[in-house]
Order: structure tokens, then sequence, then C-alpha cells
């Protein structure tokens, strides 16, 4: 049976701070940011907005009626969760308007989360053909003000709808995966910002792509020239290219060319939005199929997921005929060049805001035009809603 992403789309909050204008402020040659590093504009949500609202908002683009009768399972990826004990996906399938027969529940470990839940959603479609998935990762980025890694930051969610026939990519069922216990990017519940070990959580992003690598084609007993492209998590655009460039040696010149190139129009999205964690490979997907004028109905595409921690793992799919008339390119282009720009001032008074709760209570409110958004806490409750 052929099982695989049928819809997919993302969001992103609607205003950013550009990064030439935090380099300047930050005393950092732009070049650094913008080369080095590989990332122009930088999202930041508001306080209505969080891991909930944000996988709402991307699973509400891509789903009609239709698709909502049929789904069993919602499992949302997430390391932004808004509680400790309660899965952000029962907001989410309330303010979706999905039946009470679903399975819902969120899943962690660090940017791998999303993947997991493909995965599960991939056996769940194999045992119930006529039932689908919807798969979500929502994510916000934070390593506070002035660090190494406030240049990676960003916040954003992907929306997948998982069914038998999908029109965009079919999963082939090939992965290899691995899981180590490693100190390189973590976030104690104390905490609401991320500690990352960034040079060395580069190193070992890199060491389990190159052996997940090898592992594949050993695992499949096939070679690169079954596959059309490379797609990464991308923490920062810069990152992916340095994994294909540890690989370079094992790809013939000219197809290693063809990578790079292809690799490029992964990046759109991410360079403009920043780190998505747990979505941060399937934005990179999305940036291929829109904007790489190379991409044809049965090529083969490698995706790496890593999360630190960590776990990696590398899955093929299949491209689609369809794939090109459920995408917006035009739409995502447009969204992204008519955000709010804020002044560096403007992002770091934003980024400071905390929900300044006093006796179980704090008013948020609307802050954006965002269907859904966090309209209060009320009795320690969050308290989403509508318009
Ligand atoms: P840093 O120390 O600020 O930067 O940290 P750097 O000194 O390493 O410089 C970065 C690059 O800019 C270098 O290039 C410099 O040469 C270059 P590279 O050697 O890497 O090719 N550079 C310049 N280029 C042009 N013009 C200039 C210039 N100056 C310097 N003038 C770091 C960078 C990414 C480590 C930091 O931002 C960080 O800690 N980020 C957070 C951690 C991270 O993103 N790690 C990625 C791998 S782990 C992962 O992907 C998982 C994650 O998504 C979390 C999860 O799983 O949940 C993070």
């Amino acid at each position: 049976m052929n099982i695989g992403i049928d819809k997919i789309d993302y969001y992103s909050p609607n205003q950013y701070v550009d990064l030439v204008d935090l380099a300047q402020r930050r005393n950092i040659e732009p070049d650094k940011f913008t080369i080095g590093i590989g990332q122009e504009k930088m999202a930041l949500p508001l306080l209505s907005q969080d891991a909930v609202t944000m996988a709402a908002m991307a699973a509400d683009k891509i789903l009609n009626d239709i698709d909502k009768k049929d789904i069993e399972l919602l499992i949302i990826g997430t390391e932004s969760g808004v509680d400790e004990s309660k899965a952000s996906a029962l907001y989410v399938r309330d303010l979706l308007g999905l039946p009470s027969s679903v399975r819902a529940f969120e899943i962690k470990e660090a940017c791998y989360g999303t993947t997991a839940g493909l995965q599960m959603a991939y056996n769940f479609v194999a045992q119930n053909p006529e039932k689908s998935a919807l798969i979500i990762s929502s994510d916000i980025a934070r390593y506070g003000l002035d660090t190494p890694g406030e240049v990676t930051q960003g916040a954003g969610s992907v929306a997948m709808l998982i069914k038998k026939n999908p029109s965009i990519l079919k999963l082939e069922n090939d992965s290899v995966f691995m899981s180590e216990n490693v100190g390189d990017f973590w976030r104690p519940t104390y905490s609401q910002y991320a500690f990352a070990r960034g040079k060395y959580s580069n190193e070992v992003y890199i060491r389990f792509f190159t052996e997940l690598y090898k592992q594949y084609f050993e695992k499949n007993n096939n070679g690169i020239e079954d596959i059309s492209a490379l797609l990464f998590h991308i923490p920062y655009t810069k990152m992916g290219k340095k994994a294909l460039q540890a690989v370079e040696e094992l790809i013939p010149a000219d197809k290693y060319a063809d990578f790079m190139k292809r690799y490029e129009s992964s990046t759109i999205l991410s360079k403009n939005i920043g780190n998505l964690y747990t979505g941060s490979l399937y934005i990179s997907l999305i940036s291929y199929l829109e904007n790489s004028d190379q991409v044809e109905a049965d090529d083969k595409v490698m995706l790496f997921s890593y999360g630190s921690g960590s776990m990696g793992e590398i899955f093929t799919g299949k491209v689609q005929p369809g794939f090109k008339e459920k995408l917006q390119k035009k739409k995502h282009l447009d969204t992204l060049n008519n955000r709010r720009q804020l002044t560096v001032d403007e992002y770091e008074t934003e980024f400071k805001k905390e929900l300044e709760i006093k006796d179980g209570n704090y008013f948020v409110g609307n802050q954006t035009d965002d269907k859904f958004f966090l309209e209060q806490i009320k009795e320690n409750e969050r308290i989403y809603k509508s318009i």
C-alpha cells in the first residue's frame, strides 16, 4: 500500500527581526550571520502565540470537513509544550473541531519528535487504510538575547495529513536510525531557554548523518544514483550544507553539485524564519518542492531527521505526480514578504515579555490577526479562542 504525505503546510508568526540589524546591534560583522550561519530573518512569536495556536494555524490551512471526519490519530511533536501534563494535541483537537474519536497526544525528542510521529502515522494507516493521521510540529526556538544561539532562534509549525495514496510524498519504509545519550542541547523544565554546546552539537549532528548515510545504503542495497535530493533538519541553513560537505567524497562530483543546488532551494523558507525545531526538516521539504525547478514525479528524496540528545533517522520518500497542485509557493512567498519587521528594540521588548500570572490569572487578548490565540490564563488554565 502507498502511504505518505497527502497535504502539508506551515505557519510562522507574522513578525520578524532582520539579522543584519541584529548583527549590527551585537557588534558582529553581518556576513557572519548571513553567510557564516546562513540566516537572514528570524520570526518571533508574541504572547498570544504558542505551540498550541501555531499548531492549529498550520493544520487549519490543510484540512477540510471530509479530512477531519477521517482523522483518527493526532500527534503533535514539540519541545515547547505549554503544560507538563496535558498534551497540546487536546487543545488543538478542540480548536480544529476534530471528532472525539481521535487518539490525540504529544510526543517529544527535541527536533526528532515529528519524525517519530510520522513513523507512527505510517504504521497506523497501514493498519487502518481508510483512516488518516494528522501530524503537526510546533515550536519556539529560544536561546536568549545576546547568546551564541540567538541568531539560530525562530518559531513555527508544520502540519501533515498522512493517508493512503498520498498526493505529495509516498514514504518508502526504508529507515535507518540511531540514538545516544548526548549533552549537545537540552532545556531543563525550569528554564525558558535552551542550553547548547554549539560546536559540539554541530559535530554530533554531522557524525549521526554520516553514519546513517552509510548505513542507509548498506541496509537498502542501493546507491546514491537512486536519490534525487538530500534534505536536512535545518537549525540554520549552513548546518545542512556542512553535513553535505561531510559526505562529498562519497558522491560523484556532478551529483554532489546537483545536490548542493537542490539543497539551496530547500533553505529558502528556513533562511527567512529560523529554526522550527521539530518542523525544520519538514519546512525544508516544503521549500524544496515549491522552489526547486528540478523536482519531478517519482524522484526519491532522502530526509535526515536529527533531534539533539540525540536521535537521528534517515528515510526516503517518492514525490507523487500531484505534488505541485497541493503546494502554495506564491502564497508562502507573499506571506513572507508581507510580515511586520520589528526593530531590534521591539524584538528585545517582545522577547522579554512573560505571562505575568497573578493569583492564577493573566489576560493576554489577541495581539495579531491570527484565527487561533491564547486569550488568557484563568485559574491557572490556558484558555484558547478562535475568531
Ligand atoms: P558561533 O560560535 O557564534 O559561531 O556559534 P562560529 O564562530 O562557529 O561561526 C559560525 C560560522 O560563521 C563559521 O563558519 C565562521 O567561520 C563563520 P563554519 O566554520 O561553521 O563554516 N563566520 C563568518 N562568515 C562570513 N563572514 C564573517 C564571518 N565570521 C564568522 N565575517 C552556533 C554558531 C551555530 C554553534 C551557535 O549559533 C549555536 O550554538 N546555535 C545553537 C545550536 C545549534 O543550532 N546547533 C546545530 C546542530 S544541533 C541541532 O540541529 C538540534 C537543534 O535544532 C535542537 C533540537 O534538536 O531540538 C539545535
